[in-house]
């Protein structure tokens, strides 16, 4: 049996392709177009093993997409694969649209064209999971009710909206031509091999290189934190369980203001690895101009995965910060060869003014 990942060199992604090897025998086919976001290094440990087969490449590539699902024959598809960080998503929205509505859309087509000619035992058992996001859904006001699958789609940044653009497709694509699909909107996640463009990496990676760690605004916008191990899990349990059709909302009950969330790091690592010289991480916060448009706060309600498919994440947010902050400290040749890239450029683009 083999599934077939989208976006497997990513941050989630790559997270997923470690843990399916490590917990199943099944061949991981995994088509990634290795942008800036991509890298194989998170990979390494697979080389030589082949129940793990990489394949270089667009999901937008619709005959290549073909040829990879006649050569191996997937029993699922998994899509990561997507332009992921809001602040790019303002600067150039192109690729988002790209990717992620019309790449979604040519691997829906793809999967369709494939779908069709199994079997009837094979229709019925195969799936397209498509991992989605809980932005969405908007913006939360203080007091509002977190995220149900019932809420209605708000996206505010084009990320969001490409992000929702393609749920709506993944949607009709069951509903018009009865493909299986499946659909999880995750919330905020964090852990090993995060990409140091986002909050928890940067901060990370910017404390210990003694630079400023950038605050928009005034550092109160919500997220509701998940480790990305728990995602991972839940999507395995989505995948084996889920009911097509069907929508589950993903998250970790872990809500946190930006603020906290980087005074946390900055006491973690003056616990793990203090300072040189005197004074604590935190005397490098310095607030930055807010992202415009920014989403104040984010929550999920996670009671339908959990009452449906018996999934909660293993990780508090307090246990997941500290595995997370000790495997950057334990994993400076993975932190050495990202920032040695394009990461370089877009941190000079984004915080230089
Ligand atoms: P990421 O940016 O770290 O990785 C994306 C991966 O997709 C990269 O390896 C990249 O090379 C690949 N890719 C991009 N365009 C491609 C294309 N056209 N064809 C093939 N591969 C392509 O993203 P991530 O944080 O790992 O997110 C993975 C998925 O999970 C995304 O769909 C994202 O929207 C969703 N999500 C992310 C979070 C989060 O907190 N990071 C939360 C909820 C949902
Ligand atoms: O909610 C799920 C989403 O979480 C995913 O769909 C996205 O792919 C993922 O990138 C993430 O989006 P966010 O915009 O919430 O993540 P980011 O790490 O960019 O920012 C987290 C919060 O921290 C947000 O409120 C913006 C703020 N922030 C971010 C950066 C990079 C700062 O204050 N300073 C920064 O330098």
């Amino acid at each position: 049996m083999t599934v077939l990942v989208s976006g497997g060199a990513g941050f989630i992604g790559g997270n997923f392709v470690l843990d399916w090897i490590a917990q199943s025998g099944e061949r991981i086919v995994n088509v990634d177009k290795l942008t800036y976001a991509g890298n194989l290094d998170t990979l390494k440990s697979l080389r030589g093993d082949d129940r793990h087969v990489f394949a270089h490449g667009d999901i937008g590539d619709r005959e290549f997409i073909e040829s990879l699902l006649r050569t191996h024959q997937p029993r699922a598809i998994i899509n990561f694969a997507a332009e992921s960080h809001v602040d790019r998503s303002i600067h150039g929205p192109a690729a988002f649209i790209e990717t992620n509505v019309v790449g979604t859309f040519n691997l829906l087509e793809a999967a369709r064209a494939f779908w069709q000619e199994l079997n009837d035992d094979e229709k019925s058992a195969f799936r397209f999971l498509h991992v989605s996001t809980d932005e969405v859904y908007g913006s939360l006001g203080a007091t509002d009710a977190p995220f149900s699958e019932n809420n209605r789609y708000e996206p505010n940044s084009p990320y969001s909206a490409s992000k929702a653009a393609s749920d709506h497709l993944v949607r009709a694509w069951h509903h018009t031509y009865g493909l299986p699909v499946l659909t999880t909107n995750c919330s905020n996640n964090y852990g090993p091999y995060h990409f140091p463009e986002k909050l928890i990496p940067l901060v990370i990676l910017n404390a210990l290189a003694g630079k400023p760690l950038p605050i928009y605004g005034d550092g109160q916008q919500i997220r509701d934190w998940l480790y990305v191990k728990d995602h991972c899990s839940a999507i395995r349990t989505v995948l084996a369980n889920g009911r097509v059709g069907e929508v589950y909302n993903v998250g970790g009950w872990n809500e946190k203001p930006n603020l906290a969330v980087v005074h946390t790091i900055c006491d973690t690592l003056d616990a793990l690895k203090p300072r040189q010289g005197a004074g604590s991480y935190r005397d490098q916060i310095t607030f930055v101009k807010d992202r415009p448009g920014h989403d104040r706060r984010y929550a999920i309600d996670a009671r339908k995965i959990e009452r449906d498919l018996g999934w909660k994440p293993v990780e508090t947010f307090e246990s997941g910060i500290e595995k997370t902050i000790s495997w950057y400290l334990n994993n400076q040749d993975w932190v050495a060869n990202v920032t040695s890239g394009a990461y370089r450029d877009w941190l000079s683009q984004q915080y230089e003014n």
